[in-house]
């Protein structure tokens, strides 16, 4: 029979790489935590009307984008194809707005979009995000993008080029849109087909376009920079301040519009220009948490596409190995053998065993494959001693020990014990 294979646009992480998502994870709590971001979980699928509402139903992601479904109760349910929103739900609900401010956030999450699978571009990824309500100050905006090139550094990542924009309110934005809308029209007949729809229901989409006429057109369409009114001049131009302030470097690119309706003034994304693809983005949303039923409460954030980071990471360190392989020769060995093990990890020592009735050898070669730093090997001649040779894998170097005394062993093995001294 056939095997059945994963859904197209998803990915496996394999034994041998799973240390590498850790490791990513792990550089984020830490990233997070220097700032005073706190962790939070939310569930994978949320009431559709939260994104309908939240990312906007004039977007790609709403329109072309979601797995929706309707539960067995005949609600509509959406896999979450992002973060933003649901963060922003879980805080209105658990009433976490009414609390501290800022509030500051992050999560570790997987995200769903229908999307057309390609290199870099998934039906399943990950996100890794960070958010914070409450705070209108350039200074918060400089953070997150500073955040979230603290998070790229700590992996080792260099050499992003850090894209800003500024989108205005939606006070300013209305102008603008007004001044697109006149700027299509009289080009109507060279624009595609998806933006003829998009003119005008949300004619800023038109400049994230990818068909070839249409980067055409959008090159001498007017810029949103010239539209902004006087606070939302005044908050781009604080904010690039502070990024100069601390030694930031990016480029102005007034086409960035990004793919969600939220957004509100600062938009960015960090370009791994190997690949043209984004691999952080974000911005500030100063209407959504009122669009989902809060108080008005500005909010700003960004969110990583971990799959895209993951060729651009020099070094994940080291998967953990084996502390000890102990090997067996006859039943009353394994026996032994597997007690010791068994007491060992009480002791956090890493320790395994024969599971296979294999030969001597085939057990140090699986040993050897599996990196074990030390290895035993417990016979008849041990078993009648109570004493078996602890070999260092990588000096060679033995000590004899009793291998039914754990707190000895684990000495050694914790290298409290040298065992060439
Ligand atoms: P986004 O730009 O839609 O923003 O996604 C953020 C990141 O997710 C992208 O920069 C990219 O690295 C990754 N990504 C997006 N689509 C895919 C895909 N199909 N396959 C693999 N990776 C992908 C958001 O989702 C916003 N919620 C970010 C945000 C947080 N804004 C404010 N706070």
């Amino acid at each position: 029979m056939a095997i059945i294979k994963a859904p197209r646009g998803t990915n496996d992480v394999l034994p041998q790489d799973s240390y590498k998502w850790r490791y990513i994870e792990s550089v984020a709590d830490k990233t997070a935590e220097t700032a005073g971001y706190k962790e939070i979980r939310f569930p994978t699928f949320e009431e559709t009307e939260l994104f309908t509402r939240g990312v906007g139903d004039t977007t790609d992601i709403v329109q072309k984008e979601m797995y929706t479904f309707e539960d067995k109760g005949g609600r509509s349910m959406t896999l979450r194809p992002e973060g933003t929103a649901s963060a922003v739900r879980l805080s209105l609900e658990n009433g976490l707005l009414g609390g501290t401010l800022p509030l500051k956030l992050y999560y570790k999450i997987n995200v769903f979009r229908y999307d057309k699978p390609q290199a870099g571009r998934y039906r399943e990824f990950n996100q890794i995000g960070m958010e914070l309500y409450g705070a209108t100050s350039p200074f918060s905006d400089a953070e997150l993008i500073s955040l979230a090139k603290l998070f790229l550094e700590n992996l080792g990542i260099e050499g992003t080029l850090l894209k800003i924009n500024s989108i205005g309110c939606p006070k300013c934005r209305a102008e603008y849109q007004n001044a697109l809308r006149e700027y299509f029209t009289a080009h109507l007949n060279e624009l595609c087909d998806t933006c003829k729809g998009r003119l005008q229901r949300n004619p800023m989409r038109i400049l994230d376009c990818k068909s070839p006429q249409d980067i055409a057109l959008a090159k001498n369409a007017p810029k949103i920079t010239d539209y902004l009114c006087e606070e939302c001049r005044e908050h781009y131009s604080a904010v690039k301040t502070a990024l100069d302030s601390v030694g930031i470097s990016y480029e102005e690119d007034s086409g960035l519009v990004r793919g969600l309706d939220y957004y509100t003034k600062t938009v960015f994304e960090f370009i791994d220009t190997n690949s043209g693809l984004a691999v952080a983005a974000g911005g500030r949303y100063d209407g959504l948490i009122e669009e989902l039923g809060g108080k008005p409460t500005p909010g700003i954030g960004f969110a990583c596409g971990v799959e895209r980071l993951f060729p651009l990471i020099p070094d994940f360190g080291k998967d953990t190995a084996p502390d000890i392989y102990i090997a067996s020769m006859g039943p009353a060995a394994a026996k032994a053998a597997f007690e010791t093990a068994a007491a060992l990890r009480k002791n956090g020592i890493k320790a395994e065993t024969d599971l296979m009735s294999r030969s001597v050898k085939a057990q140090m070669k699986y040993a050897d494959k599996t990196g074990a730093r030390f290895t035993a090997v417990i016979g008849d001649e041990e078993l009648e001693k109570g004493a078996a040779d602890i070999r260092d894998m990588e000096s060679g170097e033995t000590v004899k020990a009793d291998f039914r005394n754990i707190p000895e062993l684990t000495a050694i093995l914790k290298n409290e014990i040298h065992i060439c001294d």
